[in-house]
């Protein structure tokens, strides 16, 4: 049977203040997928302190010395989704216990930042090729309506970075190029969003409109209440609804502090709809995909 693995992120376990002054301290990000060949496909991977932690997942999740990850997807490129990845990489101690097939990304180089300017994530490009050179693996740039199927899993992407040219008016944010797809096994689908905005989801509905119904949903932006979509989540309509969220964030978004917010009670609603909640602060979770 194929699982999906929710990790518990280092920086899930963050207790703290969190509101406008100290910040929205969220939790990463970062979950293994296991065929049922044992093949892994790694989504995210949290921050750098999470690298050992997630190969630790790979090495327990394989029957050979060194994990082998079919394919890495990076949904976007920030920090607390990538930085794992990279830290495996660049680590010398690290890089030698694993290897890596294929990676999946893309962050497109007419991205605009807070300035308005072009070329905001030609860094963040760079330091992925840093990433697939030192693995030697190989590049896939995602498409629209794209399946990829690894083992009985398929892959099928529903949002893309390229979409972000139409969303991409201001603002600078990179979570507008999250991707946005779905992981389905012969018995469970999973819709991934990474840290999808309202935008993309709502584009999402008008493209699959009717095709979204999945048993797992992953909520948007560590299920922080400036990312959401009632619409979306109403068609997904999912039983079981896995949070990547710190202990604060949770805490804060389930407080009165943001009550009067749209998006804290749209994401209330997607989470009061699933009959099991997996929180990432409250420990790794196994489910069965
Ligand atoms: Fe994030």
């Amino acid at each position: 049977m194929a699982k999906l693995i929710q990790y518990r992120t280092n920086a899930s376990l963050y207790d703290g203040a969190f509101d406008s002054t100290v910040g929205w301290a969220a939790a990463g990000m970062a979950d293994v997928i296991v065929t049922d060949n044992k093949k892994l496909i790694v989504i995210d991977g949290g921050f750098g302190d999470d690298a050992e932690g997630i190969l630790s997942i790979l090495q327990s999740n394989t029957e050979s010395e060194i994990p082998h990850v079919d394919l890495w997807i990076i949904t976007h490129p920030h920090h607390d989704h990538c930085g794992a990845i990279r830290e495996l990489a660049c680590n010398e101690n690290f890089r030698s216990k694993l290897t890596v097939g294929k990676i999946l990304y893309w962050f497109p180089p007419e991205f605009c930042g807070k300035d308005g300017k072009a070329g905001a994530l030609v860094k963040a490009n760079e330091r992925m090729e840093t990433v697939l050179e030192a693995f030697g693996a190989e590049y896939h740039r995602p498409s629209l309506d794209e399946k990829i199927s690894i083992d009985g899993i398929v892959l099928h992407f529903l949002y893309v970075p390229d979409d972000c040219t139409i969303l991409n008016t201001g603002g600078g944010n990179s979570n507008l190029c999250s991707l946005i797809f779905t992981v389905e096994s012969e018995n469970k689908k999973a819709m991934i969003t990474g840290d999808a905005y309202h935008r993309s989801m709502q584009m999402t509905v008008w493209r699959y409109h009717k095709k979204l119904k999945c048993d797992i949903l992953q909520m948007p932006h560590h299920g922080l209440c400036d990312s959401h979509n009632i619409e979306f989540y109403r068609e997904v309509n999912a039983e079981t609804v896995l949070i990547p969220t710190s202990a604060a964030g949770y805490r804060t978004m389930h407080s009165d502090m943001y009550a009067d917010r749209e998006g804290r009670n749209n994401n209330l609603w997607a989470e009061n709809n699933a009959a099991q909640v997996f929180k990432a602060f409250e420990g790794t979770a196994e489910i069965e995909l």
